[in-house]
Parts: structure tokens; sequence; C-alpha cells
């Protein structure tokens, strides 16, 4: 195949990535929770019945955030029935996912469980079927310090500190005909104006997230986005936007395409945000929280209508393989290439539902491909974007034209090494790939390392969890200034320039 060219520039720093980029998803869905990351009982729990072997998978992966607890399931959450006594706690009909929620696990569990891992609650409030009150009295409860109801009822539940919780979502998805309380963009903006104001009456701290489009294929999208935002634009931070990719048609090329609609689904958001701050003559920017994306298979089964009322039933567990740890790769490089506005993006969901870490119940824990592709992204995207301008070989594909069969981005660590991230989304070829390197001197090839695998629908079992895994065995170079490899068809790699 024809050789790919990728050019790094010194002066082409996009900006610093924020770290809250490197955040997940848990929601009480499925076996998110119960049998994922909470199985009392289960010989690797710890006292409090948070399994240590999950937490073993999650640590490496450094998460900024957890985003809680949705998430479909949010638009008829109750936060009061999750704390306190567990024994008092309600049993509920819960509609998004049509299971029975015990309440076992809650938020006071949940903000514990994040303390174990280092990461944060980034917490989400009812607003679809629940009003501004209940939103500031759970700010109140999180985050006040004492000598009022909620926070007083806080510490009489164990929990003398306030959580301080700084990352708020003002509902989720209320774009999207599936959620109770579905509404349109002027008036869920004019109800999330109002409760973010409350919510920051009660903690000046907090900053908050507008719910904007559930997807980029939402009739309403980009209009929903712009009236919210034309309605709450200077009482909140964030404009939330959702995106999940699938390959129902098992048409990998077109697949493997897909993620550059990420790309211009965030630029589309981006730009609604900068239209209303011109419309309104602001001097504040309003920022991108990506905070659901994945690949996503089952999304069309409407599984949820078949396991009726039960407790914790095995919901979404798409099994993930090769090809889909190359779209999210190329999801993940989308983030980097718009470094400058995404600063939050959680990766949805963490355990068992969509998602990269998998457990049986009273069984083992194990990884699938895709979860290698974020370790990565979490090891080495972390720094400043760096631009990179890619000229590449190009295919058609069923939906796409001129589909660069390279990919790539790239970091610079603190500490001046740089990351190049490629995807060769070849299914034949091998590809040749010289990234030149200007105003960089002194570096050496530290690692190359590549996620590949013989048939793009390969994946890890329980029986068999290591048969997809990264090797260190690329071959990338230095050559008079120039990064010279060849890329494996269909091929994550990271390679990782050390200053000398
Ligand atoms: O992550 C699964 C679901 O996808 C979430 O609950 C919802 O927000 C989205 O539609």
């Amino acid at each position: 195949m024809e050789k790919a060219k990728i050019i790094l520039d010194k002066d082409f720093a996009i900006s610093p990535i924020d770290e809250k980029v490197f955040s997940s998803f848990v929601e009480p869905l499925g076996r998110c929770i119960y049998g994922g990351l909470y199985e009392p009982g289960h010989p690797a729990a710890d006292e409090k019945g948070f399994r240590r072997d999950v937490l073993e998978l999650i640590k490496p992966l450094n998460l900024t955030l957890n985003r809680f607890p949705g998430g479909n399931y949010v638009s008829t959450y109750r936060w009061e029935d999750s704390i306190g006594p567990k024994d008092k706690r309600p049993r509920r009909a819960e509609v998004a996912w049509q299971c029975i929620e015990t309440n076992e696990f809650g938020l006071n569990e949940f903000a514990d469980w994040s303390k174990l891992n280092g990461s944060d609650v980034m917490m989400t409030v009812n607003l679809a079927t629940r009003g501004i009150l209940e939103a500031m009295d759970c700010v109140e409860y999180c985050n006040f310090t004492g000598g009022t109801y909620w926070s007083d009822l806080r510490k009489s539940h164990g929990y003398q500190e306030p959580h301080g919780f700084t990352y708020w979502c003002l509902t989720n998805e209320i774009d999207g005909i599936w959620q109770v309380g579905q509404t349109t963009g002027a008036d869920y903006g004019r109800l999330a104006r109002e409760a973010s104001k409350g919510m920051k009456l009660i903690d000046s701290n907090i900053k908050t997230v507008l719910a904007g489009s559930s997807s980029p294929g939402m009739d309403t999208f980009p209009s929903f986005d712009a009236e919210a935002l034309d309605e709450s634009y200077e009482f909140i931070d964030y404009l939330s936007i959702h995106q999940y990719l699938g390959n129902a048609k098992n048409d990998t090329p077109n697949y493997m395409a897909k993620p550059m609609s990420t790309d211009a689904y965030l630029k589309t958001a981006i730009s609604t945000c900068d239209y209303i701050q011109a419309r309104k003559r602001s001097n504040k920017q309003v920022h991108i929280s990506f905070d659901e994306f994945n690949t996503w298979h089952t999304i069309e089964e409407e599984e949820r209508f078949i396991n009726k009322w039960e407790t914790a039933p095995p919901l979404l567990e798409d099994v993930y393989t090769m090809e889909d740890a190359l779209v999210l790769g190329g999801m993940l490089l989308a983030v980097l290439k718009n470094a400058d506005r995404v600063r939050i993006a959680n990766v949805s969901e963490l355990v068992n539902c969509i998602s990269h870490i998998r457990t049986s119940n009273m069984g083992g824990a194990w990884v699938l491909p895709p979860y290698y592709a974020f370790l990565h992204f979490t090891q080495y995207g972390r720094g400043t974007a760096l631009q990179t301008q890619v000229i590449s070989p190009k295919y058609d594909s069923t939906s796409f034209t001129d589909v660069p069969y390279l990919d790539s981005m790239a970091t610079i660590a603190d500490n001046g090494n740089i990351t190049i991230f490629a995807i060769n989304r070849s299914m034949e070829n091998a590809l040749p790939v010289e990234a030149e390197l200007r105003g960089f001197d002194s570096y050496r090839v530290g690692k190359h390392i590549v996620l590949e695998s013989g048939n793009p629908k390969d994946t890890n079992t329980e029986d068999n969890p290591n048969f997809v895994t990264p090797h260190e065995k690329g071959n990338a170079v230095i050559e008079e200034g120039m990064v010279r490899a060849k890329l494996p068809k269909l091929s994550w790699n990271v390679i990782v320039l050390e200053k000398k």
C-alpha cells in the first residue's frame, strides 16, 4: 500500500488536555453495579461488597470523574431512596430499564467506591420528572458542611465531611422520546437555567452541565442544543452530547470510518455553543462534556423489554471485539483533536453494560479489546494535544467518501515525551507510515505498542481472557528525523518517543 505521512510540528500545539476527558460512567443498569463492581459475598469483595478484582482492572485507567447514576435511569430517579439505612430503602420499579431497583447500592456507596479508585463523582439530577428543589436538596445533602436538614441527615448517615461533588449534570437526554419527561430545547433550557441557579446558590463552587443532544442522528440536533443554550447560557458551564457507534450491517470498512462522524459532531456542537455566545455578545465560552460515548450493538435489540422486572439481569452485555477497539480508539482520537473545547469525556459505561470490563456473577473479571485502547489513551493521552497533519491513501465506504486509511493524533507529555497514536483502518494491508518531526530534536523510540488480531471479530472471554492483548513488538524507528513504521492491518498503535 502507498505510504502515509504525518507532520508533527512543535508549534502546532492545540491546547493542554483536560484531565476530565479521562472519565467514565456508571449507571444502575443490568449488572453494571450489582454483580459488576458490587457483589457482597463474592470471594474478591471487600467488607463493603466492592469487588477488588474489578477495582484492579479500573485502577490503571486513573479515571478523573465517574458520572452517576444516569443515563436514562435518572429520568425517574429519586435520589433520597438511595441514602440512609439499607433496610429502610424502598424497592422501585425502575422504568428506563424495566428492572427492580433495590437501592441497596446508593449515592453514598458510590462516593465510597469512587474514592477507592481515586476518581470524583459527576452527579446527575433528575429534572425530567422531578424539579428544581429536589436538585437543590441533593446539592445540600452532598456538599453542604452542616447545620441544615439535608447536611445533618448526611452526617447522621455516617458522612461527617461533605462529598464536595463539583460536576453536576442537569438531567439526561431529555431530547429523546424514550425519556419520561421529554421536552423541547427552550422549555428544558429555562428549567435547567433555574435549576443551575438554585444549585449554585447552595454551593457556588459547582459546575453544571446542560443536557444537549443524545446523538447526531436526532432530528432536533443542533437546534435543541441552540434553544437550550439560548435560555441558559450564562448559568451553565458545559454542553453535554452523546454518541454511540455500531456495526449493525456488519460492514467493517464503513464501521472503521464512523469516528469521522464523531469529529464532525463535536465540531458542530462547539460551533453551536459559539453561535449562542456570539448572539449573546458574551465573553463566556461554554465547553463540551462528551459524557457518554462508545460503540454499542445491542442498542437495536430493545433487550430491556425482554427482561421485565428482574433485579440486575444481564442487559446490554455487548461482546466487544478487535474492530470495536479501533472504533473506540477513533472516537478517543476525535476527543484529542478537539481538546481545546472538549473538557469532559466519559466512556460509557464502566462495567458489564456496554462495557469493556466484564464479570460473571460469583466468578471472574476480564477485559475486552477496547479496554486497551482506552487504557493507552489514559496512559499516554495526558499533556498537550498536538495537531497532526495526515496525508494518507484513502478509500470510499458505504456512507463515507475519502476515508484516510490512517487516523492519527499526537500528544506531548509534561516530561517532553511525544506519543503518536495511529490507527490503520485497512482490513487487507499493512500501512507504511512516515512521521516528520519538525522542531523536535533528540528523540528515540521508547516503545511501539500494537493492538492487532487476525480477525476483526476476535475477542476475549472468561476462559480465554488474553486472546487479544497488546504487544510491544511494533517496528517504529527514527531515521534522519523521521519516524518510520509499518502498521499492521486493522491495528491500533501507540508510538512513544522519548526525549534523549
Ligand atoms: O448508556 C446507556 C444509555 O444510553 C444511557 O442510559 C442513556 O443516556 C443513553 O441513551
